[in-house]
């Protein structure tokens, strides 16, 4: 197994071109099986995520050809003429929770799905029970047993007006692609707002889906007999480019940011710029610098977008932990996110934990140390605090950052950081 060794110490100085979001490309390569016809993506990052997703949809029956070769994001084209298989099995499933939703064109199209219950990052119980309901509600017949969804379904599925108990992404996505083929007009309330469903809305649209709201709390879709091929590009990975945005701040610097969608990290650049860093901002580039100073300390709570995102607290986190004060981080999408504190703790964070918040003690400065990545954004945190912590870092475990992170290596030692991949 490979690790990442990091010497800590130097400033972040130069420019980085932000890679297409992963949380957009996954369900927007499921949802090129709703359609018999040709589906081209651009902008597609090269990780391990979207090579799990790959061989999955192969082994239902789509022609997939990718060509990462181009510094400026993938090709990926993909055909799906017959769904062949109908089983999504615990070997695919169990690393990557988005491929659940595999669960959605399989019974739209096929009527009849065996999907492994999913597995992915271990940050909460993360429960499938809106998915179920919506399932029965559209007619679907369900079964658990053995670790495993059966579904059928033996006409189109019904249209239905849905509230959710909390904004899921995950579940907006699915219900986006499941009633895009209903019979009818579906509607869902409380619906996500992020920018990863407005990019699947948008490309179903072009596929001849009839949605409308999307980026609102209702969603209106109504249902067509199929969807056609589409030609599309990935938006840039607003969770990357947050990253990019706290490493710097964390180790001083001046770093660039390409091919980004600034308005969507607002509520980050905004908690960057109260904690003493300077942004400059346009709608497609970002200019980030910081001082060597010590950060001031900044409050947040994680929520659904437009709020500060889950996906960045851990690498806020390990920024907070060497600012000039004390600060508190409350977690309320995942109750298990808190992973990476034991191992912030061994770079010599000083954070306590209380349920669903940390109180965090910034110290004057990281010590170098070994660490173990627990999940994907853990792994960006630790990186972080590698990054600006004195002497030689190892961080084991780096498959979760393979994961999500494209060429993150290469992309930091442009802008000097001392980092290599090794053999363990
Ligand atoms: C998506 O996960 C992202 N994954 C996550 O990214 C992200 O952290 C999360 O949304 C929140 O923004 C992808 O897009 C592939 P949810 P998802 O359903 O859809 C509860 C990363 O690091 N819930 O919005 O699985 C659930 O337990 C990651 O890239 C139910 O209760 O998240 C959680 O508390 C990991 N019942 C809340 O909703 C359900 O049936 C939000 O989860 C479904 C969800």
């Amino acid at each position: 197994m490979d690790l990442i060794e990091i010497t800590g110490g130097n400033p972040l100085e130069g420019k980085i071109r932000i890679s297409g979001s992963k949380n957009a490309s996954l369900p927007m390569m499921i949802a090129s099986l709703l359609t018999e016809e040709k589906v081209e993506l651009s902008n597609i990052p090269n990780l391990s995520d979207v090579t799990t997703l790959i061989e999955l949809m192969k082994s239902l029956g789509a022609a997939i050809e990718v060509d990462q070769t181009s510094d400026f994001g993938g090709k990926m084209t993909c055909v799906t003429k017959n769904i062949l298989h109908t089983e999504a099995s615990y070997d695919l499933v169990r690393k990557m929770r988005a491929s659940f939703w595999v669960l959605a064109p399989l019974i739209a199209r096929y009527g009849e799905a065996k999907v492994s219950l999913p597995g992915g990052c271990a940050i909460g119980i993360r429960p499938i029970d809106f998915y179920l309901s919506i399932l029965k509600r559209m007619g679907v017949t369900l079964d658990l047993k053995d670790g495993y969804v059966y579904a059928s379904v033996k006409s189109r599925l019904r249209s239905i007006n849905f509230t959710l108990d909390f904004p899921s992404v995950g579940v907006t996505h699915f219900f986006l692609m499941m009633s895009s083929l209903a019979e009818g007009e579906s509607v869902l309330k409380n619906a996500a707002k992020e920018p990863e469903v407005e990019a699947l809305a948008e490309m179903l649209n072009k596929m001849g889906a009839k949605i409308t709201g999307h980026g609102t709390n209702t969603i209106t879709i109504t249902g067509v007999p199929s969807l056609t091929g589409t030609k599309v590009n990935v938006p840039p990975d607003r969770i990357e480019a947050g990253t990019f945005a706290i490493a710097v701040s964390a180790t001083g610097g001046e770093i660039s940011l390409d091919s980004v969608n600034s308005d969507e990290i607002d509520v980050l650049l905004n908690v960057l710029e109260q904690s003493g860093v300077e942004i400059s901002r346009s709608k497609k580039n970002l200019k980030i610098s910081a001082d060597r100073k010590r950060n001031s300390p900044v409050n947040i709570s994680t929520a659904p977008y437009p709020g500060f995102p889950t996906d960045l607290q851990a690498q806020f986190m390990a920024l907070m932990a060497i600012a000039n004060g004390t600060s508190v981080i409350k977690e309320t999408i995942f109750e298990n996110r808190f992973m990476h504190v034991q191992e912030l703790a061994r770079f010599g964070a000083n954070i306590k934990l209380k349920g669903d918040t940390a109180i965090i003690e910034g110290i004057e400065r990281y010590n170098s140390a070994p660490v173990m990545a627990t999940d994907l954004r853990a792994s960006a945190s630790l990186i972080i605090a590698a990054l600006s912590a004195k002497g030689k870092s190892t961080i084991r475990r780096i498959y979760h950052l393979d994961r999500g992170f494209d060429k993150i290596e290469k992309k930091l030692r442009s802008c000097g950081a001392v980092i290599e991949r090794k053999e363990d």
